[in-house]
């Protein structure tokens, strides 16, 4: 087996996932990200790899500030609430965050403000006037899905001001018949302000983009990332308006009184506020992390809705404010339930929290998760029955049941001990042998065929249980040899077999690991084996099966 493969160079890296909203709930399709993610991180820690996960909520923007006022409590009161909410539903689920932060947070406030100043210095900042819709009740512009109107080609009552539900044409916000404000139901009046752009129209800056595509991972991305670049035939980028007028949540544009950064402005800066916070508190150096010449990695997990603003908003502020760009950008697609978009009357928009106080095992979804997740943006669909029989019958069916078969017979009949001997067994080398290729399937995101892999390799570890039959040879005093061979290799099976899994089922390892008597695994202990000199403890159950009624309960919470 080639251990330099599993040994390597340690690397340094900074992960992210990007920053949920806070004016709402952890549900199942954000944790797509944060499971996939995770997993990455976890494989990338057994490595030796000097790995830094950071992520934290995005606080700024019209809707907290409108949920706050709905709730009759500050945002900063609101932010707080939900920032403790999310750390909590991220801990269920065992995402291994390094830190957990916030938007609304100094460390932000100086880098963002930092940031657009080198901008603006080295003129990519535009200052021109707008014209927007404004509602004279509550003396706020509004954003587009604040208004609501007639459909100007149907007539449909009640739509946005983007599309009709109705007919389905799309057209102008302006084109709406009878505009009205959702927030005070007014008509809009036209206002003109005051904004700053950041000029991605900039030769400068299309440049850079055009050649920064070409490190992007996904085939998927550079395709999209082309797309936009050469949108409107002669390589059109548009400006960005990064500018919001108040009344607004959110940091003031510094000597612009009444104006504040646009909450995409200052949300991929949080990856950076996050990391400086924890820097600070560890002693890291952050400026050898993120100048321009640093050689550490940086990665940016992503959902493939906010594709725009990872691929050229974020690497190209970082890259004319001076400091280092992303090495990649990971997207991922959408998760559908049962083939349907997630939906609160099939009582399918499921809350992380309802996934807890219904009593679900975590682990479930994270091995389910992984069973379909890859390194494309496709989308991904839960499907209950294909989630019962994946865990039941892969993990429960296929892998404990390793354990449960054989550990009994070693605790009772041999103290306990494996027969060393056995370590060498040409089962066990197979498995040796293919763990490289699995760690490699983790770090290109292919996790469904990692966990594939996976079970075929339990299949040939049951496929050697059922043809010694320890329970038939546990009869025969003869064959006691025969069976404390055969415990020793299926539990030395179970112990690589557990180390594939471990960055998808991180709980269930610890469990194992101490059940197996063993330090915790990292890649590196493929050519450890199992030994005499630490007898293993008596088994007790690893995990659950998942009941129909469970699933139910679920759904019935969510309704
Ligand atoms: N706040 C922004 C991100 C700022 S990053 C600098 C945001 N927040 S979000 O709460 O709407 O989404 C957080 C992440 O979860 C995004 O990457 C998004 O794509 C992902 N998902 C949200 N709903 C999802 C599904 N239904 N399925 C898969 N991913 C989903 O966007
Ligand atoms: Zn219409």
């Amino acid at each position: 087996m080639s251990s330099s493969v599993l040994a390597g160079v340690p690397r340094r890296m900074l992960v992210t996932s990007a920053l949920p909203y806070a004016n709402g709930p952890i549900h199942i399709g954000h944790l797509i990200e944060y499971v996939q993610t995770d997993i990455w991180v976890r494989a990338m820690r057994m490595h030796g790899h000097e790995v830094y996960y950071v992520c934290a909520d995005d606080t700024h923007g019209t809707p907290v500030m409108l949920r706050a006022q709905f709730e009759e409590i500050k945002p900063c009161q609101l932010i707080q609430r939900v920032w403790h909410e999310h750390k909590r539903d991220f801990n269920y689920f065992g995402i291994s965050f390094d830190n957990y932060y916030s938007t609304d947070s100094d460390e932000n406030r100086v880098l963002s403000e930092t940031i657009f100043t080198t901008l603006y210095n080295r003129g990519l900042i535009a200052v021109r006037d707008i014209e927007q819709a404004y509602d004279p009740i509550k003396k706020m512009f509004l954003p587009d899905r604040f208004i609501k109107g007639n459909c100007p080609r149907c007539g449909e009552k009640d739509q946005y001001g983007d599309n009709c539900e109705a007919c389905g044409s799309i057209y102008q916000t302006t084109e709406l018949v009878k505009p009205y404000s959702v927030l005070s139901g007014v008509t809009p009046v036209n206002k003109t302000s005051t904004h700053y752009f950041f000029k991605l129209s900039d030769p400068l800056c299309e440049t850079f983009l055009r050649g920064w595509v070409g490190q992007l991972a996904q085939k998927e991305a550079t395709n999209k990332m082309l797309e936009w670049l050469s949108e409107g035939g002669d390589a059109k980028l548009a400006d960005w308006d990064i500018t919001r007028d108040a009344p607004y949540f959110g940091f003031e544009i510094p000597g612009s009184p009444g104006k504040y950064f646009y909450v995409w402005l200052d949300a991929p800066v949080g990856y950076y506020a996050s990391f400086k916070n924890l820097c600070d508190r560890h002693g890291l150096n952050f400026d050898e992390w993120v100048r321009p010449e640093s050689t550490t990695e940086q990665y940016h997990f992503i959902g493939k809705d906010i594709l725009y603003f990872h691929t050229l908003f974020w690497p190209a502020m970082l890259k004319f404010s001076g400091y280092r760009t992303p090495t990649n950008v990971f997207a991922h697609g959408f998760l559908t339930v049962e083939g349907k978009k997630m939906s609160k009357s099939r009582g399918t928009f499921i809350s992380a929290n309802s996934y807890i106080t219904t009593g679900l095992d975590p682990q479930w979804l994270r091995y389910y998760f992984a069973t379909k997740l890859n390194s494309t943006m496709g989308d991904i669909d839960l499907n209950f029955d294909d989630f019962r029989a994946r865990v039941n019958s892969d993990l429960l069916g296929k892998y404990v049941n390793i354990a449960s078969r054989t550990a009994t017979f070693l605790v009772k009949g041999f103290n306990a001990c494996v027969l060393d001997s056995a370590m060498n067994h040409q089962l066990l080398i197979q498995l040796r042998t293919a763990i490289p290729a699995i760690a490699t399937y983790y770090e290109s995101r292919e996790y469904g065929r990692a966990v594939r892999q996976v079970m075929v390799l339990a299949n040939a570890v049951n496929a050697y249980i059922d043809e010694a039959k320890p329970w038939r040879q546990a009869k025969d005093l003869n064959h006691s040899i025969a069976l404390h061979e055969t415990c020793s290799i299926s539990l030395e099976g179970f112990r690589l077999l557990t180390l594939a899994l471990k960055p998808v089922l991180p709980k269930l390892a610890e469990s194992v690991e101490r059940f197996l008597s063993i330090e915790p695994l990292t890649w590196a202990d493929v050519t450890v084996p199992l030994s005499s000199m630490r007898p293993i403890r008596p088994y007790q159950d690893l995990m659950r099966r998942i009941e129909p009624q469970q699933i139910n309960k679920l759904l019935l919470a969510n309704q």
